[in-house]
């Protein structure tokens, strides 16, 4: 099975005479704080070792939840936000069909699967209350907490509903909830009702927890085979660990902080396959939480390509020289297409005959990411093996390897997010709730 590889022959070109060096010996010293847990943060690098230590009899649950999921549920209602959301829709959007909740149900084998809790709109919880009408449903609630707004609100709502058409103690049997293992809202909540517990381990923060409960339970519902990802995942880790003198996710590192210290303020993460969409919207958390902190970071951006070339294209090729780019290339696709040759040509095709879909998308990568260079843009390519869980297992890892590795070159605690609190805060104020009364008066003026 192919894991994770980093092709820098379209950065090369890019890079400060000295830099690789000086930044190599940064990145390798960053590594080594990492795996010694003696950095800061350190007290969440439980992901490091989780391919290899991850609770076997929990997962053994988590596949029981899911067979019982699967035969009892028409809907699954997946209610989370940030490190509890982002993680599962990837793999869910990566690995199932592009079209999973339209296909007929005996062709998607499991439940539909929709995504709540990830923002405060009324309009898309009334809209899912349509989509469960008459059909039986089932919840997964994931927070560590249990108090994140977006996510209570929704779950407030929808285990009402669920109650009034199942009843109390039927709900309990529906209800599935992945949260801390000992405290908080949720918890005393699910062990007062009798809910069905998974753990999002102390050691592990959000973004991070992909590869936990948090992420294994819908993707397994989907019909994803989780040890496959478990298992690329180790692979992934394996390889790492063994080649710390050099290896693909110390220089994706390495190579990011010196278009980072060479003045581009830009990362932006391309693809050429949809079913890569969220999981550059997980990308984007990983980075965007663990380096954006200090005043400092790349700012983590994602484009759809070729989708993205005519409305973000110009902006790439030929706006401000701040960016540099970071593609993901998938190299075995899930199925081909081929074009065919037409009488008339009137479109001008026929030059293309025979030729598949993927022959075209990779011919337009190419010479994509020539312009790119041309521009001025540095540009990384990751390359995917397949689209399967093996490679997203790994996929998963690497980044967030890489990520950590980053986060110590750049100087900052790759593992905390004080910035968030901010808005929250605010929003408790304006909101009225107790206690910020003072914050409120403040912020009402400046309204
Ligand atoms: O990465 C993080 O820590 C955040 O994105 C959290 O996962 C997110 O805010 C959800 O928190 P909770 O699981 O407590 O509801």
């Amino acid at each position: 099975m192919g894991l994770i590889s980093l092709n820098l022959a379209k950065a090369q070109g890019f890079v400060p005479e000295g830099m690789p060096e000086k930044m190599k010996e940064k990145g390798k010293a960053a590594q080594e704080e990492l795996l010694s847990r003696g950095g800061r943060g350190n007290e969440f690098t439980g992901w490091i070792d989780l391919p290899e230590a991850y609770d076997r009899q929990e997962f053994e649950r988590i596949q029981k939840a899911v067979g019982k999921i699967r035969s009892d549920s028409d809907v699954l209602l997946v209610i989370g936000i940030g490190g509890s959301y982002l993680g599962a829709r990837a793999a869910i959007e990566f690995l199932g069909h592009s079209f999973y909740n339209e296909l007929p149900k005996e062709k998607r084998g499991g439940p539909e699967i929709y995504f709540l809790g990830n923002q405060m709109s009324g309009t898309y919880a009334k809209e899912i209350m349509d989509v469960i009408d008459g059909k039986d449903f089932s919840i997964n609630i994931i927070s560590k907490s249990g108090t994140t707004t977006e996510p209570a609100i929704a779950f407030r709502i929808f285990k009402e509903i669920m109650e009034n058409r199942y009843g109390k103690t039927e709900s309990a049997k529906r209800i599935y909830a992945t949260t801390d293992k000992s405290k908080g809202a949720l918890k005393t909540l699910a062990d007062a009702e009798g809910y069905e517990t998974f753990v999002v381990p102390d050691d592990i923060g959000g973004r991070f927890s992909v590869l936990t409960a948090v992420g294994l339970l819908p993707i397994a519902v989907s019909g994803a085979d989780i040890e496959k990802l478990m298992q690329g995942a180790l692979d992934q880790r394996n390889e790492l660990l063994s080649n710390k003198e050099s290896n693909a996710a110390l220089d994706y590192a390495v190579y990011r902080n010196i278009f980072r210290e060479d003045g581009k303020e830009v990362e932006i993460l391309a693809n050429y396959e949809p079913g890569f969409h969220f999981v550059a919207e997980w990308w984007k958390q990983l980075y965007g939480e663990s380096e954006g902190k200090e005043h400092k970071g790349l700012f983590p951006a994602a484009v759809d390509l070729t989708t993205d070339l005519h409305s973000m294209g110009q902006y790439i090729q030929d706006g401000n020289r701040i960016l540099m780019e970071t593609v993901l290339d998938l190299n075995e696709q899930r199925a081909h297409m081929d074009i065919k040759a037409q009488e008339d040509d009137l479109d001008g095709l026929n030059y293309l005959a025979g030729k598949s879909m993927d022959f075209v998308n990779k011919n337009a990568m190419n010479g994509t990411i020539l312009a790119h260079n041309d521009g001025g843009v540095p540009v990384l390519v990751v390359n995917v093996p397949s689209q399967d869980e093996h490679s997203l297992g790994a996929l998963f890892y690497f980044f967030e390897y890489a990520c950590g590795i980053s986060g110590y070159i750049l100087g900052v605690n790759p593992f905390d997010q004080p910035g968030v609190e901010s808005y929250k805060k605010n929003m408790f104020a304006l909101l009225g709730k107790p206690g910020y009364e003072q914050l409120r008066d403040d912020l009402t003026k400046r309204l």
